[in-house]
């Protein structure tokens, strides 16, 4: 345990932090709105009340209140590292009750198109695969390819192999119960693509799509879904199609503004039905 502690100042202190995490007080455990650029985090900061800013390492963080009750609004930053980094950090920190990582998309469903939001059902982890053998100066064929669980082996799953991480039941609930507020374009319940990649070969989108059943592709639903699931607490992934390089639309990054505007419904009747 003191080894961790001791690692934990070492990664702490080279990340530019101080050893010990900002004090965060509530009596009501928050809940963590997580979007990784300014277009996608912008509107939920000027929502809080009583905000206060925080930094740890080089993720930010905002706490405040919406419709009364407590919210931390979580900066991470693009890509997969970032999004493990500062879910780990932000749960030690702050102790969410629910985390909802929220943002725009790469639509891999040709039905979607830009302003589509996708409330995920589930996520996974789309750089995760094993490629079946291929001799020297065969080529590759990118289809020959099965998605595994990475941490398979991982001492903490007991061998449980999990690809497709569901969201949680209560919070994809209320994203649904607000459904009817949203009226830029259509809601559906689908599948997120994480990976440290903008794909824009359609042949590949359409492959994940019809093999894997992904409704989108983004960068941070499966790696913040999978700190939560290591934590237990409950998630949801909330994305906007911003682009679909199967119908030939150019990514619009202020659709995350519409986004966000959806998420601050989902979170007040998710606190609703918590307090019921
Ligand atoms: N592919 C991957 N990421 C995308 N994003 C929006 N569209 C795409 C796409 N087609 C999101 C990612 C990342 C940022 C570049 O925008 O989640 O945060």
């Amino acid at each position: 345990m003191r080894k961790v502690a001791i690692i934990l100042a070492v990664i702490l202190r080279f990340a530019g932090c101080s050893e010990s995490l900002p004090l965060y007080e509530s009596e009501l455990r928050p809940v963590l709105i997580q979007g990784a650029m300014k277009v996608e985090t912008d509107i939920l900061i000027s929502a809080l009340a009583e905000s206060h800013d925080y930094t740890i390492g080089h993720w930010r963080y905002v706490a405040g209140k919406i419709g009364g009750y407590p919210v931390v609004v979580s900066v991470t930053r693009c890509g997969v590292m970032n999004a493990s980094a500062s879910t780990a950090l932000a749960i030690e920190t702050f102790k969410p009750c629910a985390v909802i990582n929220q943002g725009t998309a790469g639509g891999h469903d040709p039905a979607l198109h830009i302003r589509d939001i996708v409330i995920a059902s589930d996520c996974f982890n789309a750089s995760a695969w094993k490629a079946l053998k291929s001799a020297k100066g065969k080529g590759v064929d990118y289809r020959n390819i099965n998605l595994i669980d990475v941490n398979f082996y991982d001492e903490y799953e007991n061998g449980e192999e999990i690809t497709f991480l569901p969201s949680d039941g209560k919070l994809k609930a209320s994203a649904l119960a607000v459904k009817d507020k949203y009226t830029a374009g259509k809601i559906i319940e689908g599948r997120m693509a994480s990976y440290d990649t903008w794909e824009n070969r359609v042949d590949n989108i359409l492959f994940f799509h019809e093999k894997f059943g992904s409704s989108c592709e983004e960068m941070e639903t499966f790696p913040a879904a999978k700190v939560c699931r290591i934590y237990g607490v409950p998630f949801l992934g909330v994305r906007i199609i911003s682009n679909s390089a199967p119908n030939g639309e150019e990514y619009i990054p202020e659709t995350g503004h519409e986004c966000q505007a959806f998420v601050i419904e989902i979170v007040k009747d998710y606190v609703k039905e918590m307090n019921k």
